[in-house]
């Protein structure tokens, strides 16, 4: 029960169909992120979601830059990811915070590829203006922008991945 394939299949796409995502059908990729593991099971992932028509999503769209917009303005719904840094026990920085988003992230773009769709992120946003539009709190941050939809591209051939030798000491 490899999930290598699922894996594999996922890519950034640069288009998309221009359909509308709805919550419910990727609900499943979020209850994947939120079975991920975490620093003292901190969770500090947190989403928020627009689909494509929802008032909320141009909204969002506007803080990604110009490059990203072009094509992301085409995609069926925008999440975007936020890491809770401070931990709502201890008031400290959860040092591993970011860590664990990625993770929980890692988990929702392979149930995302279970379900046929694709997703690309972004970091090309304007954080502060984000940050200020959402009134953010003290300590959460915008990781990431994410693009989700359906899309008739295919995978470049060739895309680059560096060996497992490199990666791995053994
Ligand atoms: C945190 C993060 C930030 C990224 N920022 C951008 C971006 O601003 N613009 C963009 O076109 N792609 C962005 N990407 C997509 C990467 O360029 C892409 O994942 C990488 O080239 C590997 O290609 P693949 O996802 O198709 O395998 C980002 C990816 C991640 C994970």
């Amino acid at each position: 029960m490899s999930a290598l394939a699922t894996i594999k299949k996922r890519f950034s796409p640069y288009s998309y169909e221009k359909v509308s995502i709805s919550f419910d059908k990727i609900e499943s990729a979020f209850e994947a992120a939120r079975w991920a593991p975490s620093g003292y099971n901190s969770q500090p992932w947190r989403f928020i979601f627009a689909s494509r028509d929802s008032a909320n999503f141009e909204k969002l769209l506007s803080f990604a830059v110009a490059a990203n917009r072009e094509w992301m303005q085409d995609c069926g719904a925008i999440v975007v990811i936020l890491a809770t840094t401070i931990n709502g026990h201890t008031g400290k920085k959860d040092a591993s915070a970011e860590y664990c988003t990625g993770l929980a992230v890692g988990q929702m773009l392979v149930e995302i590829s279970a379900l046929d769709l694709q997703a690309h992120q972004i970091g090309g946003f304007d954080h502060e203006g984000l940050s200020k539009h959402l009134e953010l709190s003290d300590g959460v941050l915008p990781m990431a922008m994410m693009a989700i939809g359906s899309t008739t591209e295919q995978a470049k051939e060739g895309r680059e991945r560096k060996p497992l030798s490199t990666l791995v000491s053994r």
